[in-house]
């Protein structure tokens, strides 16, 4: 490994911020070269962040020995070949939300990892946000005490003109609905801050656009260490909220509401005593804080590939989350509460499109 890692970035849309937040961390990357069919777009983007490489072909992007790292940002029906292409060319990579159209392949994901002694890494980028990053610590040191109610809602808009990407909307492209594609992140941050889930019950319905996945979603989780979350999702709210809020037997967190960036500052942690706030305050004032977001995640990476230890978000972690949402499309459709972890001959462990 050199000292500085060099990146291949395929598909430009979300990819585009990827490159700029490698760009905030020159000391550690540099982004060699860049892949997308729609070569106008991709010249367009290298010339805007002075990219010395552009391809119109992913075998060629995996063939070249000056990438270290594949990012994968394609429409997500992809994720899973490309992955396993880019490990078997030696690299490493980055994969966005979701790595996987089912737990088999995630499966298979995990198995090729551990077979290339390459590492996959994949995106939940709002998990390294200061608010987040602060409750982290105040359960990690035992501060917030017995985890008691925890409310999660991604209330967002999406127009006709976001499904008219024609690979969106659709089981077999997307994927799924928003729980697979937009309120994956504010998911995976409860089990992030809570661990792992009991059980879930869902409700899933389709309202807001004419498509195929659901658009809204009401879920009730009972977690392993006994405490109960709600889940509310939804594509059409006019107002874009999202919010996290957090009931703990010491404090209650709450995140603000900025719809795409609600894990950063500034959150709220309310003590139960003055003396517990107090603890809480002492606590928050030795904080200190590491990039954010992309960049927060990619600095990450970087050290943990440069130390050998464990990545900041790692595949089992994708499919804690992947396996959400075989559960609570499982229960939408049979109406029965659905115990984890899913067993391999559980009914959608290949799938859980219909
Ligand atoms: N982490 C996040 O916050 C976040 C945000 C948005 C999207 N995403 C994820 O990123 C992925 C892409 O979403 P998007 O909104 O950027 O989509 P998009 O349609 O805007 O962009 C996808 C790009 O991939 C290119 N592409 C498609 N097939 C290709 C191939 N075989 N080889 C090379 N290029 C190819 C397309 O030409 C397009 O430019 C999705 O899986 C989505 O879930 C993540």
């Amino acid at each position: 490994m050199t000292e500085l890692l060099r990146m291949g970035i395929v598909g430009i849309g979300i990819g585009r911020e990827h490159i700029a937040a490698l760009q905030t961390l020159p000391d550690l990357f540099r982004v060699q070269a860049i892949c997308d069919l729609d070569e106008a777009r991709a010249r367009a983007v290298a010339a805007q962040y002075s990219v010395p490489h552009v391809t119109t072909s992913f075998d060629e992007l995996c063939r070249r020995d000056d990438v270290d790292v594949v990012h994968i940002c394609t429409p997500s029906h992809l994720h899973y070949e490309q992955t396993l292409q880019a490990l078997e060319a030696g690299k490493h990579v980055i994969v966005e939300k979701p790595v996987a159209g089912s737990l088999r392949q995630v499966d298979e994901l995990i198995r090729a990892e551990k077979q290339s002694g390459r590492r996959v890494m994949p995106i939940f980028q709002y998990r390294f946000g200061h608010g987040a990053q602060k409750l982290k610590l105040l359960i990690d040191r035992g501060i917030a005490g017995r985890a008691y109610l925890t409310t999660v809602e991604t209330a967002w808009r999406r127009k006709p003109e976001y499904y008219a990407v024609p690979w969106r909307g659709k089981w077999h492209t997307e994927l799924g609905g928003p729980i697979v594609t937009l309120a994956i992140h504010a998911h995976d941050l409860v089990f992030y801050l809570l661990g792992s889930v009991k059980n879930v019950f869902a409700r899933t319905t389709t309202l807001v656009n004419p498509i195929e996945t659901e658009d809204c979603v009401s879920a009730s989780l009972e977690m392993r260490d006994g405490s109960l979350c709600s889940l509310a999702v939804t594509t059409g709210s006019a107002r874009e909220i999202s919010r996290h809020r957090f009931c703990f037997s010491n404090l209650t967190a709450e995140s603000h509401t900025e719809p795409y960036a609600n894990t950063t500052d500034p959150w709220t942690f309310v003590g139960d005593t003055p003396e517990l706030q107090a603890t809480i305050d002492a606590a928050l004032a030795q904080f200190s804080p590491l990039p954010e977001k992309f960049s927060g995640q990619f600095y990450r990476f970087y050290h943990a590939l440069k130390d050998g230890t464990e990545l900041p978000v790692t595949l089992d972690d994708a499919r804690a989350a992947l396996e959400l949402i075989t559960a609570l499309y499982d229960s939408a459709q049979t109406q029965q509460v659905v115990s984890l972890p899913l067993a391999n001959d559980h009914p959608k462990y290949l799938g859980w499109q219909p």
